[in-house]
């Protein structure tokens, strides 16, 4: 926990992604009585949402991290005091719940800025980055569910080398879960150097590591269901005007999040006619998703691949 805040305030350059666009979005509208922050992180995006907001508006930071609520909690010390925040450790597939458990009725803004934030790849101990050799975990909550390790060691070939695919379009999978499941017969796969070797050996491609340790990550966390979820019943809250903004980091990632806000904007067809019947209840902000500008990407290039889309309520 003090090795993060270190890092965090000492090591790290952590810029929010995409912060003044979204800024631009979050006040182009006066609607801020219900704000979320779904992937509160270090609490970079909801600084600035707090810094906008009036007298009795409600703020609601969410992670399933709580070694990084703790880190934003100390991030949002000095912004108004004025504003009610409620930073909850839950995952925010549980939105529905934890804005009823408030008393509020419905959001006016929320962001997700998904993936995984800064701080976890620059923790040497948490497992998700490959350049430290550290316990096979790549949870966000520690407290529950099983680690990276228990999926290297107990899943089948097949479904290692599925997940693989599916999680990261990784070509080699075939080999590489084959070289798992021979390994763990001899010994314990129990770090993140001991399954690099693995991949590196299988793979004999150097970008297979980055693309398994994604994989095992999405499936540690289930993230693509948590976020399925979670927009889901965002949209069932959205007020009237009210706004949702996703940021993806991957095409996977970027791909689910897109099909899903697609059939939201769809409305309903008559089979017959082909006719719309009932149109959408949203509409897109922007009609391409905004992209960070090349500043941007060479001050943070970590926000190469970022991709914001936002819907609004319309009726
Ligand atoms: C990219 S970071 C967010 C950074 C944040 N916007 C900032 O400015 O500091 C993503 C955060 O979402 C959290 N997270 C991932 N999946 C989550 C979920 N299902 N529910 C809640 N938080 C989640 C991670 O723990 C991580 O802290």
């Amino acid at each position: 926990m003090k090795f993060s805040i270190f890092l965090s305030d000492f090591l790290l350059h952590h810029d929010p992604v995409l912060i003044s666009e979204i800024e631009a979005i979050f006040l182009d509208n006066s609607l801020h009585s219900c704000v979320v922050d779904a992937t509160l992180g270090l609490g970079g995006h909801s600084k600035m949402f707090c810094s906008h907001m009036k007298q009795g508006d409600h703020f609601i930071g969410i992670d399933r991290d709580r070694d990084n609520l703790a880190i934003a909690q100390d991030n949002l010390a000095n912004t108004p005091t004025w504003v009610h925040k409620n930073l909850v450790h839950s995952s925010f597939a549980e939105i529905d719940t934890i804005i009823q458990d408030l008393g509020l009725e419905s959001i006016d803004f929320i962001l997700y800025d998904l993936g995984v934030s800064s701080a976890h790849y620059d923790d040497g101990d948490r497992g998700f980055s490959i350049r430290f050799d550290a316990p096979l975990d790549m949870r966000f909550d520690r407290t529950q569910g099983k680690t990276a390790r228990d999926l290297v060691m107990h899943m089948s070939e097949y479904e290692l080398r599925d997940l693989m695919f599916k999680y990261a379009d990784e070509k080699k999978a075939v080999h590489i879960a084959r070289a798992i499941v021979e390994v763990r017969k001899t010994k314990s796969i129990d770090t993140t150097f001991d399954l690099l070797e693995i991949i590196k050996s299988s793979s004999y491609d150097d970008h297979s590591p980055k693309r398994v340790f994604q994989a095992l990550r999405i499936a540690v966390n289930a993230e693509f269901e948590h976020v399925e979820t979670s927009i889901k019943k965002s949209i069932d809250k959205l007020s009237l005007g009210g706004r949702i903004a996703i940021i993806t980091f991957h095409s996977i990632e970027d791909r689910i999040v897109k099909n899903l806000l697609t059939s939201y904007l769809t409305g309903t067809i008559d089979d017959f006619t082909g006719q719309t019947i009932v149109p959408s209840r949203l509409s897109k902000y922007n009609k391409k998703p905004i992209l960070p500008t090349e500043k941007e990407i060479a001050d943070n290039p970590r926000s190469r691949s970022a991709k914001l889309r936002v819907l609004t309520r319309t009726f």
